[in-house]
């Protein structure tokens, strides 16, 4: 199979995934562009981007190298944009992206694929709704980056890409696996959707408690607020008949009872799960931290959603809904959340 990209990319939304994925794709010899912010935009400008990762690979491209933009570019209407990009990356928070689509929507042609490399459930359905001629293709990323240093994003555990299958994609698919970066094809992504969300359930956890993802798990009092949450979406799944796909050694119906296991146990059992380093951090702590908004709603919000339309309730993800909506500054012990969900 070729590894030659079918034309450039654009990633819509240049931070930690965007930065990332671009990234890696650009150093494997795609023509990568990147429409972001200009705070980002100014740091790739002066530092360059640089891409580390748990097994201490790292990579660097120079300024020089990068094509930064502050706007969608038009194809064509730009000295290094010259053709429409062949695939676009969608990598903004859940709350941003109808805006990027319908601002991808003005300037590329109609039936560009755009690969949502997002949480949640409804952004690709969000995006089509925005931009219904651009062709929105269901993604997921089952590893996690944090933004280290201008110019610098880590990752800090091990996972993999999936998509729901599309033409567009099988050209594609030998790029990413030549860029580090292996794309799982599903027919139907629903599945592997709800598998991710189940684990980013620990997303809002994380956040409350502030502190790095893998100290943060070997607290039994906060992987015992996890389990709640998921115990609430596992019942609400089952009742809409979805079964979630599996995404770690252990399945989704055994993850609440691992979770509650005494932490000396856990640590021998979740061995492979706990592969991260000490730097790994959700993205939804960071938001907690910059005091930006959350994308609780894409998360336990979807899970409270999910168990209405069957007649359930969802007390502690509406918990998390109402407590993350705005974001108070300060942290929470696994013990003070336990406490506030009645565990
Ligand atoms: N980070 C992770 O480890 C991770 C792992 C798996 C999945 N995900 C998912 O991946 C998605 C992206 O997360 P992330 O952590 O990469 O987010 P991020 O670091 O906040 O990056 C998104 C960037 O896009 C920018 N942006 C938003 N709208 C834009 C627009 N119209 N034009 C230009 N730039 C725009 C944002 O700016 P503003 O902040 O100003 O809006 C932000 O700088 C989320 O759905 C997240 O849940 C993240």
């Amino acid at each position: 199979m070729t590894t030659t990209p079918p034309g450039p990319a654009l990633v819509m939304g240049a931070g930690s995934i965007g930065c990332w994925v671009g990234g890696r794709l650009q150093a494997a010899g795609t023509e990568v562009h990147f429409v972001g912010r200009p705070a980002v935009l100014e740091e790739l400008r002066v530092s360059g981007l640089t891409l580390t990762d748990l097994d201490g690979r790292r990579t660097h491209l120079p300024p020089a190298q990068l094509h930064l933009h502050a706007e969608v570019p038009e194809p064509g209407g730009t000295a290094t944009l010259r053709v429409p990009p062949a695939l676009v990356l969608l990598c903004v928070k859940s709350g941003s992206t109808a805006e990027a689509a319908a601002l991808l929507s003005l300037h590329l042609p109609p039936g560009t694929p755009v690969l949502s490399l997002q949480n949640g459930i409804a952004n690709p359905a969000v995006a089509s709704a925005a931009a219904p001629a651009l062709d929105v293709i269901p993604g997921m990323v089952g590893f996690n980056v944090v933004h280290a240093s201008p110019g610098h994003w880590h990752r800090g555990t091990i996972g993999e890409l999936a998509a729901q299958a599309h033409p567009a994609l099988q050209a594609w698919q030998p790029v990413f696996a030549a860029a580090g970066l292996p794309l799982a094809l599903h027919a139907d992504l629903v599945p592997v959707q709800w598998g991710k969300l189940l684990l980013n359930l620990n997303n809002p956890v994380n956040a409350l408690s502030g502190m790095p993802l893998k100290r943060q798990l070997l607290d039994r009092d906060q992987r015992v607020v996890m389990a709640a949450l998921i115990d609430e979406a596992l019942a609400a799944l089952a009742a809409n008949g979805i079964a979630p796909a599996r995404l770690t050694p252990v399945p989704p119906r055994l993850m609440p009872r691992m979770l509650r296991l005494p932490t000396a146990l856990f640590r021998v059992l979740a061995r492979a799960s706990l592969r991260m380093d000490e730097r790994a951090l959700t993205s939804m702590a960071e938001d907690v931290a910059r005091g930006r908004a959350t994308e609780i709603d894409a998360l336990s919000g979807e899970v409270v959603r999910l168990a209405r339309a069957v007649g359930l309730s969802a007390p502690r993800n509406q918990w998390m809904l109402e407590r993350l909506s705005q974001p108070r500054p300060g942290t929470m012990s696994g013990r003070e959340m336990r406490a506030a969900l009645g565990l």
